[in-house]
């Protein structure tokens, strides 16, 4: 180490390096470039900030844009700070002498490992047969790069969420997070401390198209894994010249971002929360939120079938209480049924039971059998799989053509008397419809 730190003293010229391996090492002012210079690892300085940090940024862009930082919450307060490999295979950072950052290793290696910063983002240790012992993008900071997870490997314990800077000046572990829920079928939430803000709809495989630069599309692919050993929810783009990235931000928006070239700025092509409906079971259970022009306003799911649970304080926008059944559900004469609604967000599925090759059909089967559960659908047209649940619904938004998440399904027990057959109920509607139309335009001529 000594001869480290004289070496460092010594040292006059920044040097650029393609991998770390053996005795080489990073110091202030050195990078690690990634192959094609996409990317670019070094020391930097969050906005007037004096600290230092060990990061991954865009090389090629002018505006500095951090994706990852190593040493969040232990700031470099010296610049005598080096970056090298350390036994036994992990890269290590020291500040004045002493550990601030190592990676970690999940498997035990031999010791020899090399360093490289990929063309994805993705800072990598490997080992002499080339293989991964370690990878940044198991650590994911506030920013999910194409190729990035959420969620949750199981066989290597690992969780990857996203938590937000402290501000811009610094990376420090923020108050925001963007963490996936697995303990029903899978979902994320945008949590502000331990507090729930927001969730999002449970994990579907979807197409984005976002209108990037006038006319120039934009298509972002999100997939979803759900097995026995993970559950992840990552995303790709079409067309990786825009450097789209998604970023926990610190005042509490999960950003979709992407490049313009030509305007040299980052554009938020999607973010979320979206809308005040957004906020989390804001409508209580079995309600739903709309947005009239001028504020929010909630409703039941469906007016004839169900009632606000105290009428009152519902009235008094108070919409806490949520809604319930006009008929409740009387199971054990076994004549319930279901009622399908086109929703464009899935309730919370935090508490309820999925399996992934049961088909649509078993699905139902499987919760007409079973008098406590309330609602079924398979959350994914692309894939099989069954989602039932148990607890009253709540945080439902209705499919509007406005909102970017595609329709789904969902098919909610009822008492058998309020299951008329849908297509008859719109029939019955075009009915009242043909009659007040006759019985006004009588009465409009007579006041004409
Ligand atoms: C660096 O470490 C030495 C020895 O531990 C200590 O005396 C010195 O104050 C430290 N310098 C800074 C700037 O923290
Ligand atoms: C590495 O992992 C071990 C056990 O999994 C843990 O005790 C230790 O704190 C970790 N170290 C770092 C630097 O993350
Ligand atoms: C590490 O690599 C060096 C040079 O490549 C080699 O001499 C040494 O034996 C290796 N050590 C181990 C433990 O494999
Ligand atoms: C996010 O992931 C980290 C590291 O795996 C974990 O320690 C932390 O508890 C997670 N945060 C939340 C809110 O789940
Ligand atoms: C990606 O977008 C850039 C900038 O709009 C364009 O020049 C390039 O041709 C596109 N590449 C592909 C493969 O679509
Ligand atoms: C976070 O995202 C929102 C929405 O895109 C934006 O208005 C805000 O400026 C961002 N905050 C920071 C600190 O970047
Ligand atoms: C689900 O089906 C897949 C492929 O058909 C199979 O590999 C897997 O073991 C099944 N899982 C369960 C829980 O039955
Ligand atoms: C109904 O579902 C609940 C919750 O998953 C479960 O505890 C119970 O055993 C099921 N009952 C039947 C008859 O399958």
């Amino acid at each position: 180490m000594l001869f480290l730190f004289l070496f460092f003293l010594l040292k006059i010229h920044a040097v650029e390096l393609d991998t770390i391996s053996g005795s080489q090492f990073l110091t202030d002012g050195d990078t690690l470039v990634s192959p094609t210079g996409i990317f670019k690892l070094g020391f930097f300085q969050p906005g007037s900030s004096e600290n230092k940090y060990l990061g991954i940024w865009y090389n090629k862009i002018p505006v500095t844009t951090v994706v990852w930082v190593a040493n969040r919450n232990q700031p470099l307060t010296t610049s005598n700070h080096v970056l090298k490999i350390g036994y036994p295979g992990v890269l290590v950072l020291y500040n004045n002498l002493t550990t601030i950052w190592s990676s970690n290793m999940t498997t035990t290696t031999s010791g020899n490992v090399t360093a490289e910063l990929r063309d994805t983002g993705n800072l990598v240790l490997i080992d002499q047969n080339k293989k991964v012992v370690w990878q940044s993008f198991d650590y994911p900071t506030d920013t999910l790069l194409p190729g990035m997870k959420l969620g949750n490997d199981y066989s290597r314990g690992l969780v990857w969420n996203l938590t937000s800077w402290k501000s811009n000046q610094d990376p420090g572990l923020g108050q925001f997070s963007y963490v996936p829920n697995t303990h029903g079928y899978p979902e994320s939430e945008i949590q502000q401390g331990a507090v729930v803000k927001f969730r999002g709809s449970p994990w579907k495989n979807q197409r984005f198209i976002g209108n990037a630069e006038f006319g120039k599309n934009i298509i972002i692919t999100f997939s979803a894994v759900i097995t026995e050993k993970v559950v992840s929810f990552g995303y790709n783009s079409d067309n990786t010249s825009f450097l789209p990235r998604l970023t926990m931000n610190s005042s509490g928006k999960l950003e979709t971002l992407v490049w313009l070239e030509g305007a040299k700025k980052w554009l938020a092509a999607y973010t979320f929360p979206f809308d005040v409906c957004d906020a989390y079971g804001t409508c209580g259970s079995y309600g739903v939120c709309s947005i009239d022009v001028i504020q929010q306003s909630c409703s039941c799911l469906d007016e004839k079938r169900f009632v606000p649970r105290d009428k009152r304080s519902w009235d008094a926008n108070d919409w806490s209480g949520g809604c319930i059944r006009r008929i409740p559900l009387d199971c054990k004469k076994g004549s319930d049924g279901f009622v399908k609604y086109s929703v464009s967000k899935l309730p919370e599925t935090a508490s309820s039971w999925f399996n992934m090759n049961t088909s649509l059909e078993g699905c139902k089967a499987k919760c007409l059998n079973n008098c406590t559960c309330i609602a079924y659908a398979n959350p994914d047209a692309t894939l099989q799989g069954c989602v039932l649940w148990f607890n009253d619904l709540i945080d439902i938004r209705l499919y509007s053509p406005s909102n970017i998440n595609k329709a789904t399904d969902i098919f909610i027990r009822m008492a058998s008397s309020e299951i008329v057959d849908q297509s008859n109920s719109k029939k019955k509607g075009g009915t009242k419809i043909k009659i007040i139309l006759i019985v006004t335009i009588p009465l409009f001529l007579l006041i004409v």
